[in-house]
């Protein structure tokens, strides 16, 4: 569904992203892990068309997407949940759902749409009216993954969901994430520091460095693998 080929990206001088290439199968959950600074929210943001790569090939269902606009991607069915989740504070839990749907003009499918979200998360549906900047850190999470799946994505870019959250809110978060993929076949890529947690949900994964990809495999072929246990589990408190 998605594959990117010897994908660079540059930022002025600084060569953040070096010849990555990667691909994630319709209905996979892939994770991408790295330390701070490995690249992996660059990665996400060229794919998404945020940023430009510069060079390599991305293809989205077999369409090179390298140079088209974000909104464009995004009606091909490709939605970022950004880091630190960005909700739009002062405005309502509901107005900020439909932000996400801002492509999409048929007001009946957006309510249907709304209306299946809430019962996914039933605690947006009690705050709807509340100013997004009043939930939860872990609510704030629901609401930035409710805003892009109000697109109707096929496929999701997912930046460090679990980032400054509770371990069983973070659980609750990837509980969310595999349920879509299950009920939906969403596809997704998730970015992730903590492994382990990142690791029990996806398929298989990829170990980001500096820029470069180090390793991939299975997720139990990378939990298993010393150097992935060192740098990524052996930190980790229990999560
Ligand atoms: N706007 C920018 N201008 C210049 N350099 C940048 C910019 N954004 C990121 N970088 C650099 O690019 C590299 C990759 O950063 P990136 O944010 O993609 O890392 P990351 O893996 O997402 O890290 P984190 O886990 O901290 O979010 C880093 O060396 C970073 O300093
Ligand atoms: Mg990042």
């Amino acid at each position: 569904m998605l594959t990117l080929r010897n994908v660079d990206v540059h930022y002025g001088r600084v060569h953040a992203v070096r010849r990555v290439s990667l691909h994630v199968a319709p209905g996979e959950i892939v994770a991408l892990i790295g330390a701070n600074g490995a690249g992996k929210t660059t990665l996400l943001s060229a794919i998404s068309g945020v940023l430009r790569a510069s060079g390599g090939e991305i293809e989205f269902d077999g369409k090179d997407i390298a140079a088209e606009k974000p909104e464009r991607i995004v009606r091909l069915g490709l939605s970022q949940v950004p880091e630190r989740r960005l909700v739009f504070g002062p405005m309502s839990v509901e107005d900020n759902l439909l932000l996400g749907a801002y492509s999409c003009f048929e007001r009946r499918r957006v309510a249907a749409d709304m209306e299946e979200l809430y019962s996914m998360f039933p605690v947006l549906a009690e705050r709807r009216g509340q100013q997004a900047a009043a939930l939860s850190g872990g609510e704030q999470q629901m609401l930035a993954l409710g805003r892009a799946l109000m697109a109707r994505p096929r496929c999701l870019l997912l930046d460090e969901p679990g980032m400054g959250l509770a371990p069983q809110v973070c659980k609750e978060i990837f509980r969310h994430v595999a349920a879509l993929r299950r009920d939906k076949g969403l596809t997704v890529l998730l970015v992730e520091q903590n492994a382990k947690s990142a690791l029990a949900v996806a398929d298989r994964g990829y170990v980001l460095e500096t820029g470069r990809v180090l390793l991939s495999g299975t997720s139990e072929e990378l939990l298993a693998n010393r150097d992935v246990r060192r740098a990524y589990l052996g930190r980790e408190k229990e999560a």
